[in-house]
C-alpha cells in the first residue's frame, strides 16, 4: 500500500493513501485531533492511578506518544494497540510529531515502534505497550478490562466494515462497566450502532474543523 506523508494544520505529519483517498489524521491538524479526542475527551476524563487503554489502529502511533507524554507516577497507562497494516521505519523516522511535542521523547517514541509485536514492554518509568499486529475482525479484546478504548478506525465512508454491531459489541465486551469509547466520528448510522450493543451515546462538539464527536459509556 503506497503512504505518502503530508503536512496538516498547525505543522503536524499525518500519512495520506492516495489508493483509499484517506488520511490517518485530520488535515485540520494531527497533534490537535489527537489531543482534542483522545486526552482531552478521553485520559483526561479517568482519574485512577492506573489506566487501562485499548486503541483500534496504531498507525503512527500518536495516539500512544501523547499518551506516554501525559502518563506519570500519578497516573500509570497500560496501552494496547492493534494494527493490522503497520507503518514502515522509514516513514515513522521522518514524521515530525517529536520536533512539536519535545525532542526528549524521540527515543521513547522509536522504541514504541521497534519493540516486538505481541508481547508487552515497558517504554517508560509510567507507560506499558502492547502492540497486536492482526485485524480486529478476528481479535477478541480481554473482557471488562480497559477504561477506555480509543477508537481510531479509517472513517465509515472508507472502511465501513470496522463501525458494524460485531465490532462494536466487541469493544463493549472488553470496557470495564463505566469505561468509555472515544472517537473523532459522529456518523448517524455509527451512533445508532453503538446504541443496539448497549452503550450509551453521547455527542459532545468535535475538534477543529469538525462540528461533533462521539462519547459512549458502557
Ligand atoms: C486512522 S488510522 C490510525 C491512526 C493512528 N491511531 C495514529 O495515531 O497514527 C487507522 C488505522 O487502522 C488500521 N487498520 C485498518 N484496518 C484494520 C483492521 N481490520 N484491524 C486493525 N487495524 C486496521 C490502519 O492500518 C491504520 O493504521
Amino acid at each position: 500500500m503506497k503512504r505518502e506523508i503530508i503536512l496538516t494544520e498547525g505543522g503536524s505529519n499525518s500519512i495520506y493513501l492516495p489508493e483509499m483517498d484517506e488520511t490517518y489524521h485530520s488535515t485540520h491538524g494531527s497533534i490537535q485531533e489527537a489531543q482534542y479526542v483522545f486526552l482531552k475527551n478521553g485520559i483526561h476524563r479517568v482519574f485512577s492511578s492506573e489506566l487501562s487503554v485499548f486503541e483500534v489502529g496504531f498507525g503512527t502511533g500518536l495516539n500512544a506518544l501523547i499518551s506516554l507524554i501525559h502518563s506519570s507516577e500519578k497516573q500509570k497507562i497500560h496501552y494496547h494497540s492493534i494494527e493490522a497494516f503497520p507503518v514502515e521505519m522509514e516513514l515513522i523516522e521522518k514524521i515530525n510529531y517529536c520536533s512539536i511535542l519535545g525532542e526528549e521523547y524521540k527515543n521513547d517514541f522509536f522504541k514504541m515502534h521497534s519493540v516486538e509485536w505481541g508481547s508487552a514492554h515497558q517504554i517508560s518509568t509510567a507507560f506499558s505497550l502492547l502492540k497486536i499486529q492482526e485485524k480486529i475482525q478476528g481479535y477478541s479484546l480481554n473482557e471488562k478490562f480497559y477504561d477506555i478504548i480509543f477508537f481510531d478506525a479509517f472513517g465509515p465512508r472508507a472502511q465501513s466494515e470496522m463501525w458494524t454491531e460485531e465490532i462494536l459489541a466487541k469493544m463493549y465486551k472488553g470496557l470495564k462497566k463505566g469505561g468509555f469509547l472515544t472517537t473523532y466520528c459522529a456518523q448517524g448510522q455509527f451512533k445508532r450502532n453503538l446504541k443496539s450493543v448497549g452503550f450509551s451515546v453521547e455527542a459532545i462538539p468535535g475538534p477543529p474543523g469538525k462540528r461533533e464527536m462521539t462519547l459512549a459509556w458502557k
